[in-house]
């Protein structure tokens, strides 16, 4: 499947975070859980070179535990501070707290050591569309948070909220663009529901999706819509397989066209919203070491 997907905003979007980048001390920046590597924006070690560098494992209550751990070793290993979250629930937020201040903690010896006494962070959200970036700001910020209005250096438009007297964040996040060359991405991508389904051909990306779960969660299909249990070796060999599976889920769902033969559009639609949604159990795409 060839996912086309270049959103020509992006090269705005990067000029704009190039700019925002130089007025902050830590970047916070989010990823999906179910997809750590793909997605991360390729360029952001680069545009974050010399500051504090926090990575949100999001919508982690969508992401396989066992694997999620493993990341966030890999991450740490490489030098990142690492929270999994869910952006949704202000519970987790206290954590998040915790590990900025761990963070900055150079900064802060930095400061004091040059008398510098009581300046607070400044930290910037960034990631790729729909890893929960609003979301957070909006959890982590709260209704109660005080914006501090345009400051001189601050590019026009951006304003400060602060969170406490120790941290200050950019009300926007930064926008980043995923690694656009490698099709893959763009599969595990448009599998999460992180591109715009109009450009894609669902009943191939379901494809995939069983291909992947008979594969590395093997029963969870035949658990979800009591479908019998499939050959992985067959379907590697065979593609076409994936969509026996397919017709065997709008048999059991009722999926018909008129004829009374098996729409698998229509259960391409209940299979990619279930995946989506975690109702097949908490899925993860990617290993790190691979
Ligand atoms: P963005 O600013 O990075 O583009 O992302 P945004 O906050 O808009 O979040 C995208 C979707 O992801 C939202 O769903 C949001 O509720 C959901 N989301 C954010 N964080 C989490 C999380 O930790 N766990 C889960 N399960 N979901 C999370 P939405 O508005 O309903 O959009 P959609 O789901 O209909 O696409």
């Amino acid at each position: 499947m060839n996912v086309q997907w270049y959103p020509g905003h992006m090269t705005k979007a990067k000029r704009n975070m190039q700019e925002d980048v130089k007025l902050v001390d830590l970047i916070i920046e989010l990823v999906d859980a179910r997809v750590p590597f793909s997605s991360r924006n390729p360029d952001i070690d680069k545009l974050g070179q010399g500051k504090a560098r926090l990575i949100l494992m999001n919508k982690t209550d969508l992401a396989d535990p066992a694997l999620s751990a493993r990341w966030k070793a890999w991450f740490e290993a490489k030098g990142y501070f690492v929270v999994q979250l869910d952006a949704r629930a202000s519970a987790n937020m206290k954590q998040v707290h915790h590990v900025i201040e761990e963070a900055c903690k150079e900064k802060r010896e930095r400061d004091r050591r040059r008398g510098i006494l009581n300046r607070p962070v400044r930290a910037m959200v960034v990631g790729i569309p729909n890893v929960g970036k609003s979301t957070f700001i909006n959890t982590f910020a709260g209704r109660a948070a005080a914006k501090t209005g345009n400051k001189p250096g601050v590019t026009k438009g951006n304003q400060w909220i602060r969170l406490n007297k120790n941290v200050e964040l950019l009300d926007t996040p930064g926008i980043l663009w995923p690694r656009f060359e490698d099709q893959q991405v763009g599969i595990r991508l448009a599998s999460i529901g992180s591109i715009n389904d109009n450009i894609l051909n669902l009943t191939e990306l379901c494809g995939y999706v069983i291909r992947f779960m008979e594969k590395h969660y093997a029963g969870a299909l035949a658990g979800r819509y009591g479908i019998e249990p499939v050959d992985v070796e067959r379907m590697a060999a065979d593609p076409a397989v994936a969509y026996e599976v397919l017709g065997q889920i709008a048999a059991r769902r009722g999926c018909m066209g008129k004829g009374g033969e098996p729409d698998l559009d229509k259960a391409a639609a209940v299979l990619i919203d279930d995946f989506r949604s975690g109702r097949l159990g908490r899925v993860t795409l990617e290993a790190p070491e691979a």
